[in-house]
């Protein structure tokens, strides 16, 4: 596959999760690769821990930082029952629509609103439970957006708090240069690449306690997700506008990569890290 076929098609990972990123090609990528995501055992296992140790009860109200296409939201609207309420807070209005007729085709009690982290449209003190995963890498004023956490929590409320750490990206097959090339450029796309290791302090100096115990799994992209490639090509098309890489370079290493995938030996992985934050 050419840079030259595929570049027409997808929009910059920086792009892609702005919350200003409107058009039918860029959510409709971005709607893939969040399937993708949902769809991989390891942030399943992550997940399953973070609900576990932030105790959602029936009752809670619940609150998704950046909810996507709402399959956590859903899933915190079933946990916190009848009695208790979930609200997804999207800032982009395509995504909204997708998770308000998902919700809809599994009758979930599910809402979900406009807003932003550093924005949340809600009361002080109104929330027991609030999830925000992979978000604040995208979010220019990460400290700004855990004391907004902080302003909704209610005492015994807990922020579930999940993002991936850039800097732990691995991938085989690539020529090792070129993958930092890619790496690089990926992460120059983003707000806040490194959001994960900044939570605890930001978490402290916004007045809430950190749990010790750390959860963390990676992001391991399956052959499938490697042949569809969306990751790497974006990171590939960023370096080659960057000048870091050529063509010719990137267009070898998506090559090598779908090989390897279509071989089943390809690796590509990302640590994510889930921090419970609680306010006392
Ligand atoms: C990688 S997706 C994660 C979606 C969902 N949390 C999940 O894990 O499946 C990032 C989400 O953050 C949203 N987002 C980007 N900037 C944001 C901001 N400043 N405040 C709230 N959400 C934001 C994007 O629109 C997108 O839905």
């Amino acid at each position: 596959m050419s840079m030259g076929e595929v570049s027409g098609a997808s929009v910059s990972l920086g792009a892609a999760f702005r919350p200003e990123t409107i058009g039918d090609a860029a959510v409709a990528q971005m709607i893939a690769v969040l399937d993708a995501q949902d769809a991989a055992p390891s942030i399943e296992r992550l997940r399953a821990w973070m609900l576990a140790a932030g105790d959602v009860r029936r009752g809670e109200a619940c609150v998704d930082v950046g909810s996507g296409t709402g399959t956590m939201t859903r899933r915190l609207a079933a946990l916190a029952g009848p009695d208790g309420r979930a609200l997804g807070v999207e800032p982009n209005g395509m995504l909204r629509v997708v998770a308000e007729a998902r919700a809809g085709e599994v009758d979930s009690a599910a809402e979900f609103c406009q807003g932003l982290a550093t924005e949340i449209p809600l009361p002080d003190e109104s929330v027991d439970v609030l999830w925000c995963e992979r978000v604040l890498q995208h979010v220019p004023e990460p400290a700004a957006a855990i004391a907004e956490f902080g302003r909704v929590l209610r005492p015994g409320g807990r922020a579930l708090l999940l993002d991936s750490d850039h800097e732990s990206r691995v991938e085989s097959d690539v020529d090792p240069a070129v993958s930092r090339a890619m790496t690089t450029a990926f992460m120059g796309q983003l707000a806040n690449p490194s959001a994960a290791r900044n939570i605890p302090r930001q978490a402290i100096q916004a007045g809430l306690s950190v749990d010790p115990d750390v959860g963390s799994s990676a992001l391991v992209q399956s052959q499938d997700m490697l042949l569809r490639s969306d990751l790497s090509r974006m990171s590939a098309e960023q370096a080659v506008g960057d000048g870091t890489i050529t063509p010719e370079q990137a267009a070898a290493a998506l090559a090598a990569q779908a090989e390897a995938a279509r071989n089943g030996w390809a690796f590509w992985a990302v640590t994510v890290f889930g921090f419970v934050c609680r306010k006392d």
